[in-house]
């Protein structure tokens, strides 16, 4: 089994894993990855906004990593998003393992498939019901809630208190700035998509303010137990 691993805001590698630093070529560009070994799973390790966090979400390679992790014969993709709550039950510190999206980024090249053949990909259940259904299963020291609907803004901004209320009118639960077009360039490459959606905060007009610093705070403190979910999960496979 080989698994690509891309973490967001705040999770840049996973400690006590050893790892050797790769350059993956891509028609879409040249990206860093790091190998490591997991008993017997192959890991691949991508921070997706690089090491330091210094490429803002709207303008990631997206195309480039998964094409990267695709290359390197990775069959499934865990990926750590932060995310603002819309729902009052889902409080900051959780994790969701979300199965929907609603799609409000614009500009982005969110597909591979521009010219040639034509191809729509299913899209019914776009993050891996199987994956969710393993991930659901571990013990956390965090609350863990499985199922959502993770609506994906363009960014880099948050979100207008207005936005954020008429979001949750159409069943939205965590806001965040990178699962699309990750998940769908995954599902178009044909692998296998989970994302752990990080709860950072409460989305804009349900609490007094959003901030970088905010979410950065609370990835930090969340941070080792997510690394630890993540490997449990690796192993879980
Ligand atoms: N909105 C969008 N993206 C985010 C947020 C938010 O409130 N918190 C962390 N990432």
């Amino acid at each position: 089994m080989k698994i690509g691993v891309i973490g967001g805001s705040g999770i840049y590698q996973i400690e006590g894993v050893p790892s050797t630093e790769i350059s993956v070529n891509t028609e879409y560009g040249e990206v860093k990855v790091f190998l490591a070994q997991v008993d017997d799973r192959e890991v691949y390790f991508l921070p997706r906004h690089g090491l330091g966090h210094s490429v803002p979400p709207h303008l990631v390679n997206y195309r480039a990593n998964i094409r990267a992790l695709q290359g390197l014969g990775a069959q499934r993709i865990i990926a750590t998003n932060a995310v603002g709550s819309l729902n009052p039950e889902i409080k900051p510190g959780t994790v969701v393992l979300v199965d929907q999206f609603l799609d409000f980024t614009k500009g982005r090249k969110s597909t591979f498939f521009e010219e040639g053949k034509v191809v729509h990909t299913d899209m019914t259940n776009p993050y891996c019901p199987e994956m969710i259904e393993v991930a659901s299963k571990i013990t956390t020291p965090f609350p863990l809630r499985k199922g959502g609907v993770m609506v994906v803004t363009e960014g880099p901004r948050f979100e207008t208190a207005a936005e954020v209320k008429a979001f949750a009118m159409l069943g939205g639960d965590v806001v965040g700035m990178t699962s699309v077009p990750e998940v769908v360039l995954s599902r178009e490459a044909g692998m296998c998509y989970l994302s752990l959606a990080i709860v950072s905060n409460f989305a804009a007009g349900l609490q007094e303010q959003v901030s970088h610093e905010e979410v950065l705070n609370i990835m930090d403190k969340l941070n080792n137990q997510v690394q630890m979910f993540i490997l449990d999960l690796i192993k879980a496979m």
